[in-house]
C-alpha cells in the first residue's frame, strides 16, 4: 500500500514501538517483525482518519482512555472466521468428544455440557458447536448446554449477538443444517433462537484471568499464534486449569502444543490432533503424551 508521506512524518519509529508494546502489554497482541508492515499501515491509517497531528498525541489519548485503545485495538485484530472452519474438527467433536462427555456423565444430575469458544470473532465457531452438538447429541434437552463465547473485540461480539450472515458465508453448512437452524430473512440468514440460546457472548481479555468454572471442552484455534511465548503458556495453564478432567482442548490447523510443557495428551484422528487433559477414561486408550511434557 502506498505510504502517506505527511502522516509517515508524524509517526516516529519510537513511537510506533512505544504503541506496539502498550498493545502488547494489554492484549498479549504481538506485532513481530512478519506483521510490521500490517501494524504500521493500520496506525498510521488511525492516525490520518482521527485527523491526529502526531503518534505522541495518540499515545497520550491511548493511554488515557480505554475507548481510544480499544478503537485502534479494532484496527489491529485479525478477525478471519467461518462456519465449519476445520471440518476434521467438528468430525471429532461430533464422533468422538460428545459421545465420551455423554458416557463420562450419563448419571450427572443435572447433566452439564459446557464448551468454550475462545477468540469466537464474528460467531461462526460458536454457531458451528451449537450445530454440531444439536446435531450429535442423544436427547439433547436432558441436558444444560453452555457454550461460551468470548472474544476481546466488542466490534465483532456485536456482529455475533446478531447471528445475521450472508449466505455466501454458509458455504459449509449442509442443507439441513441451514434449513434446521437459520431462518432466511431479506437482510440474510439469522440463526434460529434455539441455537442463539445455547451460546453465552461476553467481551474477554485472555490475558487477564477470569474464572469461567468447569469446562468440557476448549476451542482456542488461530489465536494463541499472535502471543508470545510467555503469554502463550501462560493462557494455556488457564486452559489446563479450567478444563475437567478428560475434557479436550482444539487448536487451529496449523498451531500445536509441541515444545509446550503441558500435560495434555495428544490424540489424533484422521488429520486432526486434539489435546486431551488426563483424568478421564484413562484405562480406554493410551495415548501420546504432548512433546516436552512434564
Ligand atoms: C483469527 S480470529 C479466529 C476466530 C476463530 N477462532 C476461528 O478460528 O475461526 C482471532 C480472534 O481472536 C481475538 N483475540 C485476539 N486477541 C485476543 C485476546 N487477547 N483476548 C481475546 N480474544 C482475542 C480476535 O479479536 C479475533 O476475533
Amino acid at each position: 500500500m502506498k505510504q502517506h508521506p505527511v502522516a509517515a512524518a508524524r509517526l516516529t519509529e519510537s513511537e510506533l514501538d512505544q504503541i506496539r508494546m502498550l498493545i502488547e502489554q494489554r492484549s498479549a497482541i504481538l506485532f513481530d517483525s512478519s506483521r510490521e508492515r500490517f501494524f504500521s499501515t493500520r496506525v498510521r491509517e488511525y492516525l490520518e482518519e482521527k485527523k491526529l497531528s502526531s503518534g505522541a498525541e495518540l499515545l497520550g489519548l491511548m493511554r488515557g482512555s480505554s475507548v481510544e485503545y480499544e478503537a485502534l485495538l479494532e484496527r489491529l485484530l485479525t478477525q478471519e472466521t467461518s462456519f465449519f472452519r476445520y471440518p476434521a474438527v467438528f468430525d471429532a467433536l461430533s464422533k468422538t468428544i460428545l459421545p465420551e462427555v455423554q458416557e463420562r456423565k450419563f448419571w450427572e444430575n443435572p447433566r452439564t455440557l459446557r464448551i468454550w469458544s475462545a477468540g469466537c470473532s464474528t460467531g461462526e465457531e460458536p454457531y458451528s458447536i451449537a450445530i454440531a452438538v444439536s446435531d450429535a447429541l442423544k436427547f439433547a434437552e436432558a441436558w444444560e448446554i453452555e457454550i461460551l463465547a468470548t472474544d476481546i473485540s466488542r466490534r465483532a461480539l456485536r456482529h455475533a449477538e446478531k447471528g445475521l450472515y450472508p449466505k455466501r458465508s454458509l458455504q459449509d453448512v449442509s442443507m439441513g443444517q441451514v434449513e434446521n437452524y437459520f431462518t432466511a430473512t431479506k437482510h440474510g440468514f439469522q440463526v434460529k433462537p434455539r441455537i442463539r440460546r445455547m451460546i453465552s457472548f461476553a467481551q474477554m481479555n485472555l490475558v487477564e484471568p477470569v474464572y469461567v468454572g468447569k469446562i468440557d471442552c476448549i476451542f482456542c484455534m488461530n489465536v494463541l499464534m499472535y502471543f508470545s511465548d510467555e503469554r502463550r503458556l501462560a493462557i494455556l495453564r488457564r486452559f489446563y486449569d479450567a478444563l475437567e478432567p478428560g475434557g479436550y482442548f482444539l487448536l487451529g490447523h496449523a498451531e500445536t502444543l509441541s515444545n509446550v510443557p503441558m500435560k495434555f495428551e495428544s490424540v489424533t484422528l484422521g488429520d486432526c490432533r486434539l489435546y486431551r487433559k488426563p483424568g478421564a477414561l484413562e484405562s480406554r486408550r493410551a495415548p501420546a503424551l504432548v512433546e516436552g511434557a512434564s
